[in-house]
């Protein structure tokens, strides 16, 4: 599929793939597309930002290929790595042959039959449905060293392998960025990008997510329940639910054919939105009642 021509082009696709998207976050993906900058979304966990990338690479037909970031990622893991073991085993068979013509087999020991290519350098081939969607994941999660390194790669999207040169990408990627903001990333790697912060839904938005990632759900459930978890995030626990555990809970629910929330369902099913004890003790028991009761008057009709 070819680019979006407007915002609304933008919601339009990404929700044929179920993805619900605001004017805001649809401005800046138009953006992003148009003018070719990466994306650089941040927010608390389980709000929509992974998903986007798979959603956009799904309804523009093209190939999504994912860098997830960890603590101690280096350039090798992230662009390429040379086939050890199988340079060892040619080295190995090149000798029990007897034929070491040395140069030879230099050049094929360090040549394209030998190279695992990773991510960064996998995004930058070209690809007959158009550029690949290059996802870096949770990139708060590397050092900043990395981040130096990442800046450089995105500016130019050409990698230099010493050995074979240096390859460029015929067509830059579309490139996503996401962060939980366990720390800020740098400046200058911001500046390169189109950046959004991706908050929790409102009510009715929420409702459409869910309606749209859970189709089999009732309406007035998917309210109460949309209802209940929008509370609990006003309540001041340590991991406010997000979206992720609203559809989570959902299918719980479904699950134990709940029609309609009580206090003591939403006890027994707490572990599919809240995931730390103490959270959880907090809220058991009078708490829920509690919040339960608002959120269902927050409902009333009129
Ligand atoms: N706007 C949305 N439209 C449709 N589904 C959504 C939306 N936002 C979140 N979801 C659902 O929530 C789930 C979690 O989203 P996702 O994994 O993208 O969160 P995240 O922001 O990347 O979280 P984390 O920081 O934990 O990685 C997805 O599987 C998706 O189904
Ligand atoms: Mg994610």
């Amino acid at each position: 599929m070819k680019n979006p021509n407007s915002i609304d082009d933008v919601q339009a696709m990404l929700s044929q793939t179920g993805y619900v998207c605001g004017r805001a976050l649809a401005t800046v993906v138009f953006l992003s597309l148009k003018l070719g900058r990466p994306l650089f979304l941040e927010g608390e966990a389980g709000v929509g930002k992974t998903e986007i990338a798979k959603a956009l690479a799904a309804s523009l037909g093209r190939r999504l290929i994912r860098l997830q970031c960890y603590e101690g990622l280096d350039a090798s893991s992230a662009v390429y790595e040379w086939n050890f073991p199988a340079q060892m085993i040619a080295i190995r068979t090149a000798e029990a042959d007897g034929n070491a013509d040395r140069d030879l087999l230099q050049r094929e020991l360090f040549g394209p039959d030998f190279l695992v290519e990773r991510p960064l350098l996998q995004a930058m081939r070209p690809d007959e449905n158009g550029p690949p969607v290059l996802l870096i994941d949770e990139l708060d999660r590397t050092d900043e060293p990395f981040e130096a390194f990442l800046l450089e790669a995105l500016s130019d999207f050409q990698v230099t392998i010493p050995e074979l040169g240096t390859i460029a990408a015929p067509e830059p990627p579309i490139v996503v960025l996401t962060s939980n903001r366990t720390r800020e990333v740098h400046d200058a790697l911001k500046r390169r990008c189109l950046y959004h912060w991706v908050d929790y839904p409102d009510f009715a938005r929420e409702v459409e997510i869910l309606t749209a990632r859970e189709p089999a759900i009732a309406a007035e459930l998917s309210r109460e329940i949309v209802a209940f978890v929008q509370a609990l995030r006003t309540e001041d626990i340590f991991k406010k639910p997000g979206v992720a555990e609203t559809i989570d809970w959902a299918k719980c629910l479904l699950a134990l054919d709940v029609v309609d929330l009580s206090p003591e369902v939403i006890s027994d099913t707490l572990g599919a939105i809240l995931k730390y004890q103490d959270d959880i003790a907090k809220i058991q028991g009078s708490e829920a009642a509690r919040l339960l009761e608002e959120s269902k008057a927050s409902l009333a009709p009129g």
